[in-house]
């Protein structure tokens, strides 16, 4: 069976209470039960990590390599800032996709660039919780295509 890993960075343990017009209210626990659901559909595992350290998400990154196939990421803030994660998947060489809630294209001109979306396979943006539950689709049918 393939292993995923989904990784949430920075905040995103606050979705629910933080800035709703912007993110919905959907909880992380809402987008991860139904992330399992899709996972179960499709006969893979996910492992699911949230975390607001940056170090920590190269780590996971790091050791992903031995256990996982693929990795779903939403690095949030590091998004815009962190050639770290950048590094880490890039070394990794595991098959990554990006997703965001929000189109980061549409909002303040800080968040309107990606230091990730070139090292993986693709992003998907702006559909809320579908971004997730497309996104795990998206690479669940890339590992299996291989
Ligand atoms: C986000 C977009 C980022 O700019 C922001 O810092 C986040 C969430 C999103 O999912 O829309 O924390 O990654």
């Amino acid at each position: 069976m393939k292993r995923i890993l989904v990784i949430h960075g920075p905040n995103l343990n606050l979705l629910g209470k933080r800035e709703p017009e912007v993110y919905g209210r959907i909880t992380l626990k809402q987008i991860n039960n139904e992330l399992r659901k899709v996972a179960k559909k499709n006969n893979v595992t996910v492992t699911i990590k949230q975390s607001n350290h940056e170090g920590e998400i190269v780590d996971l990154i790091g050791k992903a390599k031995k256990k996982f196939s693929g990795l779903l990421i939403n690095p949030a803030a590091y998004t815009h800032t962190s050639v770290a994660i950048r590094d880490a998947i890039s070394a990794s060489q595991i098959p990554t996709v990006e997703v965001h809630l929000s189109n980061i294209y549409s909002r303040e001109e800080f968040r309107q660039k990606s230091l990730i979306s070139p090292v993986c396979k693709g992003a998907i943006l702006g559909f809320g919780i579908k971004s997730y539950i497309l996104g795990l689709q998206a690479l669940i049918d890339l590992l299996n295509a291989k």
